[in-house]
């Protein structure tokens, strides 16, 4: 899962994460070693407290060099993708699947809150980052991905016996690609293949669309999820490291 990135620049502030988290945050989406030093006088010049960086884990000199910069590992994020022409997708599930209304915002953020609850994410592992905003900020995101355009394009739901059960949401990235961005299921409806039958709508919303392919991401701790794309055809595509980096007076 990824939120929405802060666009091509080096780096730029995240009012979100300022508000969220109470310090100046700033987030650097595919810090380079080229880039790292405009990434650096940035934070410098913009007093920025906190950095959360994003590079590809194949830059292992990256990685060390920032580990010398006093950044630290906060979470390994795997991206799996689905070629949607092959193999066949699979035939939808038999369990009510809609799209969300923004009337659904506080069902799904109920979702959110009992399924992220100390969710292993890089905002969990920075123990300087409050618990209780870290679990909250999914809960705006799933509820904002309901209500604004620019957070998803759809928002399907899943529903048993009437309850809400889970939710995908989904994003154009691309002409040709989707990312499922968040997908969770009520903690007491898990493993009776919720899961799966909103990935498949996911899988099918997109190919009605005309796309090639959709990709989603989780923590490399994250097997459930992984477990549950790899059963719908998803392969590994691409994996990033996060870390943060606080700058102390
Ligand atoms: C990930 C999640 C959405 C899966 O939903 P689910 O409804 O429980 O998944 P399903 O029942 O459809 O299971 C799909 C497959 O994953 C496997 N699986 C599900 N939970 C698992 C777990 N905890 N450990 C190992 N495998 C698991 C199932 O066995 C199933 O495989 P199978 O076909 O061989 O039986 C759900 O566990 C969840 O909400 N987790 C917390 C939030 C989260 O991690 N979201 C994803 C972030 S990207």
């Amino acid at each position: 899962m990824t939120e929405a990135g802060s666009g091509s620049a080096p780096a730029a502030l995240s009012p979100l994460d300022s508000s969220r988290f109470g310090v100046r945050v700033a987030r650097a989406p595919q810090v380079t070693l080229e880039t790292l030093p405009d990434v650096l006088d940035f934070c410098k010049q913009e007093g920025v407290q906190l950095l959360m960086a994003r590079c590809e884990t194949k830059d292992l000199s990256l990685a060390q060099t920032l580990e010398r910069h006093g950044f630290f590992l906060t979470d390994t994020l795997v991206y799996f993708r689905r070629d949607l022409n092959r193999p066949l997708l699979p035939e939808p599930r038999p369990v009510t699947i809609r799209p969300a209304l923004e009337a659904d915002a506080p069902a799904v953020g109920e979702i959110a809150r009992q399924a992220f609850r100390g969710y292993d994410s890089h905002y969990h592992a920075d123990p300087r980052l409050d618990r209780a905003a870290c679990d909250a900020l999914y809960v705006d995101w799933a509820e904002r991905s309901c209500r604004q355009a620019d957070m998803a394009d759809c928002v399907l739901l899943a529903e048993v016996s009437g309850q809400t059960a889970g939710f995908l949401t989904l994003k154009r990235i691309s002409e040709s690609e989707a990312d499922g961005r968040l997908y969770a299921v009520l903690p007491s409806m898990q493993g009776q293949g919720i899961g799966q039958a909103l990935l498949i709508a996911g899988l099918h919303w997109c190919k009605e669309r005309g796309l090639q392919g959709m990709v989603i991401s989780t923590q490399i701790t994250n097997l459930a999820s992984q477990i549950s794309w790899i059963r719908v055809g998803f392969v590994p595509h691409s994996s990033f490291y996060t870390f943060h980096k606080w700058f102390d007076k």
